[in-house]
């Protein structure tokens, strides 16, 4: 078995940074080099003020002060880092493909092709390369090819490689416990000795009997297969609040009463505004993609039916917002409370207030927005400039469909006509919402698409609120 001295990991992302963080923590003798072709992402890891790094995860900023510049670099140095490394992580992007055949579906793997030809190029001896990112069934195949062409012809620089799956099960605002007690590490692979090589990095901290070895194939179907799993639980549970609401049921107590039920479990059943981060939708549009492509319409149609049920809770939220106030939302100004796909994280991909406050804008509403992690600039790309009112700081009368961003809550909902709460940071679980009401124009609406609110303290103050999948109070 080999002893690793240098990995290198492309792709400095939300998987990559915190991964090789917690590697580089619990593998001190191991000298990791993580690149990224985006230089100012590497410039961002570097920051001296590590409170700016450029991914917000809790835990993340005291293990990069403790391992940076020891045995953790980033730079962008592709090529070098390359050479030097005995393993090498892939874990670039994988989004959709956004034109040609399976447009809006399958992968896209330009990242993963172009990082495997750099590899062919600049590796040395034997090397293991790890797809870390996530990937449809068989890519490990192309990664293959692409990696042995390397050594047709050249025999004089022998080269040869061994790909292992290894897909990372982490979750956003919770990724530094995730890696540093995972529930399992899963590696697939054809070549023994290569598992094993790697599987001994995990030993650093991690049980023999949570490693997990399988095939490739059975590797890169299980991380489809898991997040598929977990977002159609997210869209049962909307599916059954809608219920609720119409019902006079409420969709806190239907989750505690089925997740007592040790064959449903109490993880994943809180209702939502919809599932964002950039995983989930692509990853079931891939396996829709895959399951058309080998034969199968039925299993196709039934996995697409969790992201029909995810698109229409948005659109759903959305109007009954513009229903409560009188049917139009022209010129009325609204606070959006939380632009994170989830708390405890920085990231917006696919986020509910994406689509929510676009649905809202083009209804003419002015909106307020508030996230204590999301920059302006991040909004500004998911929303559009067209609609962003930089300069000011309050609407004028005659503003519609327009959005500015506020520091803080209390400027954020002072002379709002309502408040859609739709990222559940822990700041705004502590709302005063007595002194908040006496703010607010009136009549006021509060719309809790997380269960944040307690309902007893708005009780006591003049505010409409509707709860997401609680038939009391809508
Ligand atoms: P990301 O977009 O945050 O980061 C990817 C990085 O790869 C980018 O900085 C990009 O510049 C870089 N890159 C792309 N091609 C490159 C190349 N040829 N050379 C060097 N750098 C290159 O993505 P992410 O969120 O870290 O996700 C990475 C993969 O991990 C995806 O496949 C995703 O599905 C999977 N995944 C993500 C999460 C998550 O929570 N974000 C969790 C588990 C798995
Ligand atoms: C998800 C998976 O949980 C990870 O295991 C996986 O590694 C990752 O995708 C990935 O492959 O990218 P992530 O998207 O970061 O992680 O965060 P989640 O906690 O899964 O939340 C996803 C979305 O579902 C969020 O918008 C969240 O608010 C929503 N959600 C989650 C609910 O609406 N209800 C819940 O009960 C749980």
């Amino acid at each position: 078995m080999n002893l690793i001295k240098n990995i290198c990991c492309i792709g400095a992302g939300y998987v990559g940074g915190p991964t090789m963080a917690v590697i580089a923590e619990k593998c001190p003798e191991i000298i990791i080099t993580v690149v990224d072709k985006n230089i100012n992402r590497i410039t961002q890891w570097n920051y001296k003020d590590t409170s700016k790094l450029p991914v917000f995860e809790p835990g993340l900023e005291e293990i990069i002060k403790n391992v940076r510049d020891k045995n953790l670099f980033f730079s962008s140095d592709i090529e070098g880092a390359i050479s030097n490394a005995e393993i090498i992580f892939l874990c670039v992007n994988t989004p959709i493909k956004d034109k040609g055949f399976g447009a809006g579906q399958a992968s896209d793997l330009k990242f993963i092709e172009s990082c495997a030809r750099q590899v062919a190029q600049f590796a040395k001896g034997h090397t293991i390369v790890v797809e870390k990112s996530t990937l449809p069934v068989r890519t490990a195949e192309t990664i293959s090819t692409i990696l042995n062409s390397s050594q047709e012809g050249d025999l004089l620089n022998s080269k040869t490689f061994s790909v292992l799956s290894n897909p990372e099960f982490l979750a956003e605002g919770t990724a530094i416990n995730d890696l540093k007690n995972p529930d399992r590490v899963l590696i697939g692979g054809e070549d023994h000795e290569s598992i094993e090589t790697l599987a001994r990095i995990y030993k650093y901290w991690v049980p023999d009997e949570k490693i997990i070895r399988t095939n490739l194939w059975s590797s890169e179907l299980s991380k489809l297969t898991a997040n598929a799993f977990l977002a159609q639980r997210i869209s049962s549970i909307n599916s059954i609040a809608a219920f609720c609401e119409i019902t006079g049921g409420n969709i806190k107590e239907v989750s505690k009463a089925i997740g007592c039920d040790s064959r449903i479990g109490t993880d994943f059943l809180n209702a939502g505004p919809g599932f964002g981060g950039s995983c989930f939708k692509k990853d079931i549009s891939n396996l829709v993609y895959l399951s058309n492509y080998f034969g199968l319409p039925e299993v196709a149609e039934y996995w697409s039916s969790v992201i029909k049920l995810n698109e229409w809770q948005k659109l759903r939220i959305s109007k009954l917002i513009v229903e409560k106030l009188f049917g139009t939302l022209r010129g009325k100004s609204i606070a959006i409370l939380g632009f994170a796909f989830k708390a405890n994280t920085n990231d917006t991909r696919q986020s509910a207030s994406i689509d929510i406050s676009k649905n809202l804008l083009n209804e003419g509403a002015n909106l307020l927005i508030h996230d204590p992690k999301v920059q302006e600039d991040q909004i500004i790309k998911e929303l559009g400039s067209k609609t962003h009112n930089e300069k000011a700081d309050e609407f004028k009368i005659d503003d519609e469909g327009v959005w500015i961003k506020k520091k803080t809550i209390e400027s954020t909902l002072k002379n709002v006509d309502a408040v859609v709460i739709l990222t559940e940071w822990s700041i705004y679980k502590k709302i005063n919402w007595t002194k908040i009401s006496k703010l607010m124009r009136h009549p006021a609406w509060i719309f809790d698409t997380r269960s944040i609110v307690d309902k007893n303290e708005i009780k006591k103050t003049n505010i409409n609120l509707w709860g997401i999948g609680d038939g009391y109070t809508n």
